[in-house]
């Protein structure tokens, strides 16, 4: 065993005191370290020259236990990456990036790759050891850049086009995970809160809520319905014994990501009415009313509607003010599921639509896709923002946990308001966008989208080659090739569907409506503009008409 004094400077410079080594250990970091050269192996560490060597062992056993640990803080120190390497580190991630959006960009013209199939293969283990930055990156670089599916392609029309954050949103994630930022609780992050706050206010505004609302920003739609699930549950007063009998009302189209929420939240066993949709795809308020009706004379407890404000299949909105007054009549919840189509709102010609909405309790939008921020961020806003708190905060923290008191009278914590306690500044996400281009440009943009869905929308009527069930009322286009004699049009629609998917030039997915097989087109990319659209229309026609041709040759 042998003991050095070493002068070693980790990121600042910083002394620490003697290290323990075994000789080989001691000769090794003599070689690496000495004249505070850099090793391959210790890059993040730099030492100053060896001052003194002692060859005595320490006296005490704190001496002791200090050595392992001041050791040990050698070791790790790697973790504080120095000011060069860092810069380093972010020219080879902005590298990287460019190299995405130029692809992005350039690929107008190129695959949408939708699969990696040889990712399993590749992907390495997760070794004790490290692995050079540069070979972590071109990891990074083929699966992720060059490989997988990206739902923000301006020619990704399938699902709903979600993520792809703009530069400032991007940011917006980097910054605060530099700055270890946390919105858990206002006491020593105030701004914070107050930001987050401030977000959730200009939402709730946008939706005609009234003060004495409070929301939270979540991962995503799925976690935002869950929490409004829960709230509805505490505010009805419901107890575990009566859930059996209690009734939810949707509609065949409400996103599945609610119903997995009321399974999480207990309300696994309660009766699930689906009430049907009328001819434009909307909920059928009289059949609710109807079935509410029916429910209360059999003894069950109807206690909660969710309408979809542009549904994810049609991007319908259902009728928000004739849905709102069979709720006030039976006294029921109304959540409003608007991830989609919320941001819709900005955009005045779609005001109509909305009219309603602030009659509901609780609302959540995600501006992963109306306000194009990286995948990870939902608003959810309750009305009555008590019913909120209640449900997600403890009548008393628990004496155990009373030092970590997080509550303070001035201000409600983030983590009263929702079931997380550590979460991230996710606010940001949209803080920064918001800020550096103003609200202006996402509404422009949104009013792009509806164009461009009404532009391919004319374009495909315009031949009458193709079925076209429903007016686009937001960004969607359900639609159907009419199939030669003697085919199938589900078949051939199904067949057509895989060749459009196939070279991956654009991305569709399919609307099942009525059990007959449509093609749909979400328009929701910011980059998304008429030069993909008139791309995705002339794939669509040449791949149709080669189909045609195909099938005529077989027969
Ligand atoms: C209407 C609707 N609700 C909920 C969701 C689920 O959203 P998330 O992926 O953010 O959980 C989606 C996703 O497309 C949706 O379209």
């Amino acid at each position: 065993m042998m003991i050095f004094d070493m002068w070693v400077s980790v990121g600042k410079t910083k002394i620490l005191g003697p290290l323990i080594c075994d000789v080989g250990t001691a000769a090794e970091l003599k070689k690496i370290f000495h004249g505070g050269t850099r090793s391959p192996n210790s890059r993040y560490v730099l030492l100053q020259p060896i001052t003194k060597r002692r060859d005595k062992m320490p006296q005490t056993e704190e001496d002791r236990l200090k050595q392992t640990l001041r050791n040990l803080e050698v070791k790790t120190s790697v973790l504080e990456v120095p000011q060069a390497d860092r810069d380093q580190m972010t020219n080879k991630a902005m590298e990287m990036m460019n190299m995405f959006d130029d692809s992005t960009r350039k690929l107008t013209w190129g695959p949408v790759k939708t699969s990696d199939p040889g990712c399993r293969k590749v992907v390495g283990e997760i070794k004790e050891t490290p692995t050079e930055y540069e070979l972590v990156m071109q990891d990074f670089n083929d699966h992720l850049v060059n490989a997988g599916m990206n739902l923000s392609h301006p020619t990704c029309f399938g699902l709903i086009p979600t993520g792809g954050g703009t530069y400032p949103a991007a940011l917006g994630a980097f910054i605060p995970a530099t700055l270890a930022s946390y919105s858990g609780f206002p006491r020593k992050v105030t701004t914070i809160v107050e930001m987050e706050n401030k977000l959730i206010e200009w939402v709730a505004g946008l939706f005609g809520y009234p003060a004495g609302h409070a929301g939270n920003i979540t991962s995503g739609a799925s976690l935002s319905s869950l929490t409004a699930m829960a709230v509805a549950r505490d505010s009805m007063g419901l107890k575990a014994a009566d859930f059996h009998r209690c009734v939810v009302y949707c509609s065949e189209f409400t996103h599945y990501s609610v119903l997995r929420g009321l399974r999480a939240v207990g309300l696994r066993e309660a009766v699930l009415r689906t009430i049907p949709l009328d001819q434009l795809f909307k909920m059928t308020t009289t059949a609710l009313e109807k079935q509410i009706k029916e429910d209360k004379e059999a003894g069950l407890v109807p206690f909660l509607v969710v309408a979809t404000v542009g549904t994810t299949l049609t991007g319908t909105v259902d009728p928000l003010n004739d849905i709102a007054d069979v709720c006030e009549r039976h006294q029921l919840w109304l959540h409003v599921d608007a991830a989609y189509g919320g941001f819709f709102a900005l955009c005045d010609e779609m005001k109509p639509l909305f009219a309603g909405v602030e009659r509901s309790d609780s609302i959540l939008v995600n501006p992963h896709k109306g306000l194009f921020t990286p995948v990870g961020v939902s608003v959810l806003v309750v009305k009555d923002g008590k019913k909120l708190q209640q449900c997600c905060s403890m009548e008393q923290t628990p004496s155990c946990f009373a030092e970590c008191q997080l509550f303070s009278d001035e201000h409600v914590s983030p983590s009263e308001l929702s079931f997380e306690i550590s979460r991230p500044f996710r606010g940001a996400q949209m803080w920064l966008p918001l800020n550096v281009f103003g609200v202006g440009v996402f509404r422009t943009a949104l009013q792009e989208k509806l164009l461009l869905t009404r532009y391919f929308y004319g374009k495909l009527k315009e031949t009458g080659d193709f079925e076209l069930p429903l007016e686009p009322e937001l960004s969607v286009v359900v639609f159907r090739a009419t199939a030669p004699p003697g085919v199938d049009i589900n078949d051939f629609n199904q067949q057509l569907l895989e060749g459009l998917n196939s070279d991956g030039k654009i991305f569709m997915t399919p609307a099942v409506l009525s059990n007959q097989f449509y093609l749909r087109v979400c328009v929701l990319a910011f980059r998304t503009h008429v030069e993909h659209v008139d791309l995705c229309f002339s794939v669509i026609q040449e791949k149709r008409l080669r189909l045609r041709e195909s099938l005529r040759s077989e027969a």
